[in-house]
C-alpha cells in the first residue's frame, strides 16, 4: 500500500475529492425519510430506523467510512452471493446449475414458484438460495455436521472479509426460524419436484439457511466483502486469493440481473453495476476491478430494497460513471 502510494498508484488517485462526494451523498441520502423496517420476523423489526451507514474498501485497500458502519446487522439475503460463491468455486458451474437457473424471477423473493424445468430460477432468491444450501450440505464434505458446515461457511465469509468481525444473531436465527412458514413451504415444494441433490435432510438445509442469514457484520465488514469481489476473489487486505475469477464472474453476473429483487431490471438499467440487497437493510455494491461499497440502512421500499442505499448509488452514478455501459 505505502510504495503504491509513494508512486501514486492507487486506482482512485484523489482518494480525499473522492470521499468528500461520498460524504455529500451520505448527507443527501440521510434525510430521506422514506420506507418501512422489516417487519416480518419480530427481532428485524426493533431496527432503529435512524440508522445509516456507508463503508468503502478499493482493491488496493484504501477505505473509508461514514455514520453507522461498526454497528453489526445480520447479513440476510446478503449472505445468498457468499454461499452462491462457495458452492461454484467447489462445485463448478455446471453441476451448480444443473440444480438452480439463471433466469430473474420477476416475482418477490420468497414466492412460491419454480421456473419451466422446475428449478429455482435464481441463487438470489429464497428459492435457489434453499437449493445452494443443500449443495453445500450434500455435496461439499457430505460427512461434515451440521456445525461442522457451518465452521466451514464461516470460516468462507470471514475469510471474504480479511479475517474481519463477523457474527451469528442467535436471536434473529430463533425468530427466523418461528416465522418460517414460507420458507418451509418453499422447501416442501421443491422437495416434491425433487429438486434437491439429497431429500432425506430437508430439515438440516432450511436451518443452515436460517444460519447463514442470522450471521451478523457491519458495513465496513462487507466493504471488505464486496471489495474482494470486485477484486476478482482475491482480499485486498490479506491479499488471499478466496474464490477463484470465474466463480466471482458467475456471481457479479447474477446479482447484476437478479440481485435487487423485483427492482433488478430498473437498477441494472438506472445503476448498471452489480448490487444485493438484504431485508435487514444493507445492500452491498460491487465495482469490479474499482471497489466494493456496503451501505445499511433499515427502512425498505416496498420490493424490499434500503431505501437510503438506492438512492446513494443511484447518487453514485450520477457522479462517476461506474455503469457498466
Ligand atoms: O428467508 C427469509 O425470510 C429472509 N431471512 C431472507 C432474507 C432476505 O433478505 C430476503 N431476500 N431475498
Amino acid at each position: 500500500l505505502i510504495s503504491r502510494a509513494f508512486r501514486h498508484q492507487f486506482i482512485i488517485p484523489d482518494w480525499s475529492g473522492f470521499t468528500k462526494h461520498i460524504e455529500d451523498f451520505y448527507w443527501k441520502c440521510k434525510s430521506n425519510s422514506e420506507g418501512k423496517v422489516a417487519s416480518y420476523i419480530p427481532q428485524l423489526a426493533r431496527m432503529n430506523p435512524d440508522y445509516w451507514g456507508v463503508s468503502v474498501c478499493t482493491i488496493d485497500g484504501q477505505r473509508f467510512s461514514i455514520g453507522d458502519t461498526s454497528i453489526p446487522f445480520t447479513l440476510q439475503s446478503c449472505s445468498k452471493p457468499l454461499t452462491y460463491a462457495i458452492a461454484l468455486d467447489r462445485l463448478g458451474q455446471e453441476v451448480v446449475h444443473q440444480y438452480v437457473g439463471q433466469e430473474p424471477s420477476g416475482r418477490n423473493f420468497n414466492e412460491l414458484v419454480l421456473d419451466y424445468n422446475k428449478k429455482p430460477h435464481n441463487p438470489m432468491i429464497n428459492a435457489g438460495a434453499i437449493l445452494v444450501c443443500s449443495l453445500l450440505k450434500s455435496l461439499i464434505k457430505p460427512e461434515m455436521t451440521l456445525a461442522e458446515k457451518f465452521d466451514f461457511t464461516v470460516n468462507y465469509f470471514k475469510k471474504l472479509a480479511g479475517g474481519e468481525n463477523l457474527g451469528f444473531n442467535n436471536a434473529i436465527f430463533l425468530s427466523e426460524r418461528e416465522a418460517a412458514d414460507r420458507n418451509y413451504a418453499l422447501g416442501f415444494y421443491m422437495r416434491e419436484h425433487n429438486c434437491y441433490p439429497d431429500k432425506s435432510n430437508l430439515k438440516e438445509i432450511l436451518d443452515f439457511y436460517f444460519q447463514c442469514c442470522s450471521m451478523e457484520a457491519n458495513c465496513d465488514t462487507m466493504a471488505v466483502v464486496a471489495a474482494t469481489l470486485a477484486n476478482g476473489g482475491i482480499c485486498p487486505i490479506t491479499e488471499e486469493k478466496v474464490l477463484k475469477p470465474d466463480s466471482v464472474r458467475d456471481v457479479l453476473s447474477l446479482m447484476h440481473s437478479c440481485g435487487m429483487y423485483d427492482y433488478s431490471g430498473q437498477f441494472a438499467f438506472k445503476v448498471g453495476i452489480p448490487a444485493k440487497s438484504g431485508v435487514s437493510g444493507s445492500l452491498l455494491v460491487v465495482i469490479p476491478n474499482v471497489m466494493g461499497i456496503c451501505t445499511w440502512s433499515p427502512p425498505l421500499d416496498p420490493l424490499g430494497n434500503s431505501c437510503r442505499g438506492v438512492q446513494f448509488c443511484e447518487e453514485l452514478v450520477s457522479e462517476f460513471n461506474f455503469h457498466r455501459y
